[in-house]
């Protein structure tokens, strides 16, 4: 049985996409915390209703970068979980971190990387006339929104969207990819290999998402 910790810093609905499908789905794991950098993050509450163990490590009582760090890892590591996983996470996170929980750290971004890393990436795509926008899960590294790439949905831009129409879908696709993408860490069916992932039997790591 795996452990994993969530990080979040808002709704956290990919939070509770992935608690959903481990317990309907029956994965050889289970999400035994949930942590946000802040406070007010709404998903807190939902992790609190499913039992799951919650903390919040506010990055604004922290001096610098590296001391909010490492007071995040102590909170990770007193859960001792196997993998992490950031869903929604809105805070850079050191090289040494990132080091600590290397071939286990997880996230999602929703843009098709290594397209607009960082903020504002709807927009970004809209003002770039992206006809396709979409999402990638992948393994994370020290350099923001890079490593290695675990599955990426791919979302249609309609002519009429405005950057909320298009991260409201976006977000809907991220909810079927980062869930199968983190069923498959948890059971062992990612190999990694010269900064490509691939999946051991092959499986379609692209999803193509339309919406009836
Ligand atoms: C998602 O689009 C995620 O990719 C981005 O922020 C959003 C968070 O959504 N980094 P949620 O907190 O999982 O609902």
């Amino acid at each position: 049985m795996k452990r994993l910790v969530v990080l979040i810093s808002g709704q956290g609905s990919n939070m509770q996409a992935i608690v959903r499908q481990c317990a309907l789905q029956g994965w050889p794991a289970q999400v035994v915390g949930v942590l946000s950098n802040r406070p007010d993050a709404k998903g807190l509450a939902f992790a609190q209703e499913q039992g799951i163990a919650t903390a919040v490590v506010d990055h604004r009582a922290y001096e610098s970068r590296e001391a909010f760090d490492d007071a995040l890892s102590e909170a990770i590591d007193a859960l001792r979980p196997d993998g992490v996983i950031l869903a929604g996470f809105m805070r850079i996170l050191g090289e040494r971190f990132v080091q600590r929980y290397a071939q286990r750290l997880l996230n999602i971004h929703p843009s098709l990387l290594p397209a607009f890393p960082g903020l504002d990436t709807h927009q970004r795509a809209l003002d770039a006339g992206c006809k396709v926008a979409g999402a990638t899960v992948h393994f994370v590294t020290a350099e923001l929104d890079h490593g290695p790439i675990v599955m990426q949905s791919v979302v249609a831009v309609r002519a009429d969207d405005d950057a909320h129409t298009l991260a409201q879908r976006v977000l809907r696709s991220e909810h079927v990819i980062y869930p199968q993408s983190v069923r498959w860490w948890v059971q062992d069916e990612l190999v990694v290999q010269d900064g490509r992932v691939r999946h051991r039997a092959g499986l379609d790591q692209t999803c193509f998402f339309t919406e009836s």
